[in-house]
Parts: structure tokens; sequence; C-alpha cells
């Protein structure tokens, strides 16, 4: 980056640029984060596939962690009782083999993205057995492969009571303690997570931590906990997100932020359709540049940082929570060129 761009990024953020001799500027997401924690990024079927040389070219260089951001959700993987579809998965763990990446496998159980056929179970027996199936060919399947498995999803409500999902229906609370006991046993060298979003909010957080406690009371192995970080400008605060963070690494897991993008949009509007303001985006990188010096502040505890995306464009933000939305959530823009808040980022890497 040129000279003069440092100092409007510096002079935007209210960081101090009057160190004698300032080092080069980093221009590489995870080699600036390298004694720190792993920097990922989410990947569409289209990358995977070859298909987009821009974002496939961003990844390479700026990631060491890969997850996809749909191909490995049971819906995809086994659409039918008696049908198996990996090649989606063949191709995203090669594409991570042959980056020499850390390979995310998300998600093995969750109640969304999941075929009909297995909503539709109502036998606790069956459910069982069609769990333990699942995760025994899947994980089985791709047994040191996979650098660490988020084994379950979202399974508590915002209030930590446990989510009126298909699996606690039917099987109850230890469909979460079998689930991580088979993973473990065809895939033992796999890390194994819990990952979840609203991971800021007290009672879901007190649930987790309980739940944590109950598998390692009972031995059975457990290695993270991801909070998504699928937040906005403004929620949830630095101080809330700190105390979390503090408070997940207290049950001797490492922490991950998993699926990191910033909302730039109020929640039911549209208003930035033909661009992006400066002062939002002098926001965004702020945003970005505070979150990054906590991450760093508490890099001891967290071992993964995944933006979910490589670019604007890709983003689910742009159809969530409403449809047809023109949102600027991660660190390259549509045209995949990086943005002030790569730079801020990047920045904020040099700091101790
Ligand atoms: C999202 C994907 O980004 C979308 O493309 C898809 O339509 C819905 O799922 N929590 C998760 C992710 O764990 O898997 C979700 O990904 C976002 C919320």
């Amino acid at each position: 980056m040129r000279f003069s761009a440092l100092i409007l990024i510096c002079f935007s953020l209210g960081v101090s640029c009057k160190r004698e001799a300032p080092q080069p500027h980093p221009s590489i997401l995870h080699e600036a984060f390298a004694d720190r924690f792993l920097i990922g990024f989410a990947i569409n079927n289209q990358q995977v596939r070859g298909n987009e040389a821009d974002a496939i070219a961003i990844v390479k260089k700026h990631a060491n962690s890969i997850t996809a951001e749909n191909d490995m959700k049971w819906q995809n993987v086994q659409p039918a009782v008696d049908f198996f579809n990996f090649t989606a998965v063949d191709a995203f763990v090669a594409f991570g083999e042959e980056h020499k990446m850390k390979t995310i496998g998300h998600t093995l159980v969750w109640h969304s993205q999941l075929p009909n056929w297995v909503h539709n179970i109502t036998d606790s027996a069956e459910l069982v057995a069609v769990m333990e199936q699942f995760i025994t060919s899947y994980a089985g399947r791709y047994a040191g492969k996979i650098h660490g498995w988020d084994v379950v999803n979202e399974a508590f409500n915002n209030d930590g009571s446990y989510r009126d999902t298909v699996f606690y229906k039917y099987i109850g609370p230890r469909f979460i303690e079998r689930a991580f006991e088979l993973a473990h046993e065809v895939d033992p060298n796999a890390e194994l997570y819990y990952n979840d979003y609203n991971m800021t909010f007290p009672g879901k957080r007190n649930a987790v931590i309980a739940m944590v406690q109950n598998l390692q009371a009972k031995n059975i192995r457990i290695d993270g906990i991801g909070m998504q970080g699928h937040w906005t400008l403004t929620h949830p605060s630095l101080e809330e997100i700190e105390e979390s963070i503090i408070a997940y690494a207290s049950t001797g897991l490492q922490v991950m932020i998993t699926e990191l993008d910033i909302s730039v949009l109020p929640r039911n509007e549209n208003p930035y359709r033909n661009g992006l303001p400066e002062s939002v985006s002098n926001q965004l990188a702020q945003r970005y540049a505070d979150l990054f010096r906590l991450f760093i502040k508490h890099s001891d505890k967290i071992s993964r940082v995944t933006f979910w995306g490589v670019h604007d464009g890709q983003s689910w933000l742009n159809d969530h929570p409403t449809l047809g939305r023109t949102n600027y959530p991660l660190l390259f823009d549509r045209n995949y060129n990086p943005k002030q808040c790569l730079y801020s980022i990047l920045e904020v890497s040099q700091y101790k």
C-alpha cells in the first residue's frame, strides 16, 4: 500500500503513526497473523470447482484455512436415505490439500439445511441410527483429512434452552454427547468443535459452557468453541465479545471466530444499493480494526478467525434476513478489490 494511504488509514483509525522506524506493512493476512491464529475463508461451490479465479486467488494468497459455505452440509451430502454424494466434498478436501490449508468440516449435526427425510423421522431409535450412520460414513471417509469438525451447530436458543430440533425432540440432549463420541471414534485425530451464533448472549453462553463441562466430565473429546461472529457495526459490543472469549476459554478449550462478517445495513432497510458511503466504509474499517485488536489481545485463546465469504458479492447477508439486499460485510468488494477494512486489519496486525 502506498504510504499516503497508510497515513490516511492511521488518521481515520486514530492509531499512532509516530513509531520511529515503521515496519514494512504486511500485505498477506495469514502471514500477518501467523504467530497468533489461523485465517480462514468460507468458500462456495463455484469457487471450489475453480469457476471464480479472482476469488480463488484471494483465498490462496490470504488464507491458511478454508470452510465450505454449504457443500459439507447434510442436505448436500446425503440428500436421500440411500444416497451419499461426496463429489463436492472431495473437491473441497482436495483444494485444501493442494494448497496446504487446514480444512474445516462444517457441519455434522445441525437442524438447518437438513434433508427432509431426516426432519421427518419421529422414531428415536431410527434417528439415532441415522445420525450414527451419517457421522460414521461421512467423518470416517475423510478421517485424517479434516483439521476440525463443527460436530454440532446451533443446538441452543438465545436464552440457553435447547433448540427444539428433531435431534433434541427424539433423542434428547444426549444427541450432542453421541455425536462428539462418534466423531472422535471415526476420526481420532480431528479436532472437534461446538459452533453457534449469538454466543455473547449470557443465557446461551452459560448453556454452552455447561454443555462443554458435561462432555469434559464424561471424558468425551471436544477441542473448541466456535463463535460464528455474524455481527454488525455496533453489536455486540467489544466488552460483550471480550467477556465471552474469556468465559469460553475458561473451559480450557480453544475459541474460534468461525463465520465473521459485519452487516452494515439497518435491519429492514437497503440504503446502499449504489455504493457504500465513505463514512460507513470508515466505520466498517474501524469496527474490523477494533475486533482484531481484541483478537490479538486474546490470541493465546483464539486459534482461528474465519470470514464468512471471500467478497461482498458472495455474502449470504445480501439475502438474509431479507432477500435482495446490497450488503458490504467482507474484506473484498464485488470486483475482488481489497477494501479499506482489509488494510485496517493488516495495519493493526503490527501492534502488540
Ligand atoms: C449460510 C450460507 O452462507 C448460505 O449460503 C445458506 O443459504 C444458508 O447458510 N450459520 C451457519 C452457516 O452455520 O452454515 C450459515 O451459512 C450461516 C449461519
